[in-house]
């Protein structure tokens, strides 16, 4: 997240407030990943999506500070913390509280990508992110005796020619296209867990022109069709470089993050995405080598 939300390129890395938390902790809390998880202090609390990551200590969390009331639900970090400063130099104490953690139990997760930012959503969970053509958004929800169809229309808020739809109430999916002449208006995406659904080509389909009904199911089934290979989530902001990518550089041979710049131009600019090449490479070869 940018200071103004503007920046589709920057709101592709990480598109919703999120908390890192150690394996060996989110084990003990029953937390897996990508569920959302409450975070508290005597002050307030936060609803944010779980990292589980053993980049982060274990015993504490980390948490961006940068989400707003105008891009999420409740994710505002400093409704934790108290308006604290240093007697002496005056710095503030923002940055750190003791916090507790648990996940929150969702009965439904979604995803969906829509022309214009939504104006309310009714949703426990939402994030809302820019991205080119439109704009993404995070769903969860602690019910999900839900009408669907109802609620995405709200979302997509603009008229629509054409709606495709699958729901199948047994396994909680609905997916639900709208168009509106020869583009995507909006896409939800519903699942009973956090939605494997690639959010980059996802996002992409606001930007297509869709004639035929095949290209409309495609999206209606939340896959990129074989000729299209899906990038993965962004690791390099700089250059739009996806995880999928990165993955296949090194299952070419590419096994240092020298190589994989060269290759890919990924972290030859700002660096700042280097330490997750590494950690990318480091994963695939140690998967190649088991
Ligand atoms: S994010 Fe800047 S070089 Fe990758």
């Amino acid at each position: 997240m940018t200071r103004t939300g503007k920046s589709p390129r920057l709101s592709q890395h990480m598109a919703e407030p999120f908390v890192e938390i150690h394996p060996a902790d989110a084990t003990h809390h029953g937390i897996g990943d990508a569920d959302i998880v409450r975070v508290s202090s005597p002050r307030g609390d936060v609803l944010v999506r779980a990292l589980v990551t053993a980049r982060q200590r274990q015993g504490s969390v980390f948490a961006p500070m940068h989400w707003t009331d105008q891009f999420s639900a409740k994710g505002r970090l400093d409704t934790l913390t108290a308006p604290l400063t240093d007697p002496v130099s005056g710095q503030p104490a923002l940055k750190h509280v003791g916090a507790r953690i648990e996940k929150f139990a969702a009965r439904a997760f979604g995803f969906a990508v829509v022309r214009r930012k939504p104006v309310a959503v009714a949703a426990d969970y939402w994030a809302v992110a820019k991205c080119k053509g439109g704009w993404r958004v995070e769903l969860a929800f602690a019910d999900d005796d839900i009408d669907w169809a109802g609620f995405a229309g709200s979302l997509f808020d603009v008229p629509v020619a054409d709606t495709l739809a699958y729901h199948d109430r047994d396994t909680g999916q609905h997916r639900i296209a709208a168009f509106d002449d020869q583009h995507l208006a909006g896409a939800l995406f519903i699942a009973s867990g956090p939605v494997a659904v690639s959010r980059g080509w996802a996002a992409q389909q606001l930007q297509e022109v869709h004639t035929s009904q095949r290209e409309r199911f495609r999206i209606v089934a939340g896959r990129a069709g074989a000729d299209r290979p899906d990038a993965g989530a962004t690791v390099c902001s700089c250059f739009s470089v996806g995880v999928n990518q990165i993955a296949a550089a090194v299952a070419a041979g590419c096994t240092t993050v020298e190589a994989i710049g060269g290759a890919l131009k990924a972290g030859t600019n700002c660096g700042s995405c280097r330490s997750e090449i590494r950690a990318v490479i480091q994963a695939n070869r140690v998967q190649a080598a088991e």
